[in-house]
């Protein structure tokens, strides 16, 4: 894609929320990358910037002009909605003239009590006012090495009630890349993108190549979701994340997003990672040594 338009004022500082995270991290430094000044947003940032503590957020917002919205602990969560919606209120009041929202893949119909707040978020942002575009991204590929499924992957046994559900897994240095030419560039306004890598797999068979890339043995074992809920229960997450992620794995089980799309390559103008070349880097890097 050709970006004719003009680009945003650069020269004042891009609020990055989630900063210290699998993604945030990627945007700040792509933007750093491009010379573009960047303020961590994170409860540790100076200033700290809180989705828990709106007294926090003046200071965040204080001459900004763009913002990647990121949304923590995560979209489908019931405080997102009401949080975003007075986020963007006091931003567009601030004077930010561009917001790039990280948001999930949504179907269009039948959606989960998750994918309806999500839903409800990004309406958030998109009646803010300032100018919007909206990464709704696959499942991250980062997942499997920093994220919530890492120490399962590294003891050799990722249990999960997903059957032979397959998802467009995405890497995160691609949605990262993605929302700094949204961030910095023009023609993105008022889009949204469904960001997925090229191949779908399953939870077994991304597994599967991860065992590979790691030359060990590891196993995917198939739960019934209660089962899956049973055991998250006991390990003590909270009632709300059991149905978050209970919601978030059936929809992987039932599919209904079971596609990928070109959007990464359309905006970055390549083809997006591939999950091998994830797994064998990470691999390198020592991430799944048991
Ligand atoms: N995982 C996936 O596959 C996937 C797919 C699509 C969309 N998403 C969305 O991605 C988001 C999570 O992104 P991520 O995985 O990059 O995050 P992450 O790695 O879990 O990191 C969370 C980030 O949020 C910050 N944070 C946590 N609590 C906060 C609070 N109360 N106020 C302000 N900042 C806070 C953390 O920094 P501090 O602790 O320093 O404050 C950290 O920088 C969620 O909105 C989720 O819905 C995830």
């Amino acid at each position: 894609m050709t970006h004719t338009e003009t680009p945003t004022n650069t020269a004042a500082p891009t609020l990055v929320l989630g900063s210290s995270g699998k993604i945030g991290s990627r945007v700040a430094r792509a933007l750093d990358a491009r010379g573009v000044p960047v303020r961590l947003g994170g409860r540790r940032g100076e200033p700290p910037f809180d989705w828990q503590d709106r007294a926090t957020w003046p200071a965040a917002l204080d001459g900004v002009r763009s913002v990647f919205l990121l949304y923590a602990p995560d979209l489908g969560t019931t405080d997102s909605v009401a949080d975003i919606a007075a986020f963007t209120e006091r931003a567009a009041a601030a004077g930010v003239e561009r917001i790039v929202q990280l948001s999930a893949r949504l179907p269009d119909e039948g959606r989960t009590a998750t994918e309806g707040l999500m839903a409800d978020a990004e309406a958030a942002v998109r009646k803010a006012g300032p100018d919007w575009t909206i990464l709704r991204a696959g499942w991250f590929f980062q997942n499997f090495d920093e994220g919530f499924l890492s120490a399962y992957v590294r003891a050799g046994t990722l249990a999960l009630p997903t059957a032979e559900g397959r998802e467009f897994f995405v890497d995160a240095g691609d949605i990262a890349e993605v929302a700094a030419v949204a961030l910095t560039e023009g023609g993105h306004a008022g889009r949204t993108y469904e960001l997925t890598g090229a191949r779908g797999l399953t939870f077994g068979e991304a597994v599967a190549e991860i065992a590979s890339a790691a030359d060990r043995r590891m196993d995917y074992l198939p739960l019934a979701e209660e089962e899956f809920g049973a055991a998250l229960t006991a390990e003590g997450f909270p009632a709300e994340t059991v149905a978050l992620v209970g919601d978030l794995l059936r929809r992987i089980r039932l599919g209904g997003l079971d596609h990928g799309t070109d959007d990464v390559r359309t905006v970055l103008g390549r083809a997006p990672r591939d999950f091998a070349d994830f797994a064998k880097d990470a691999s390198a890097n020592g991430s799944w040594r048991a």
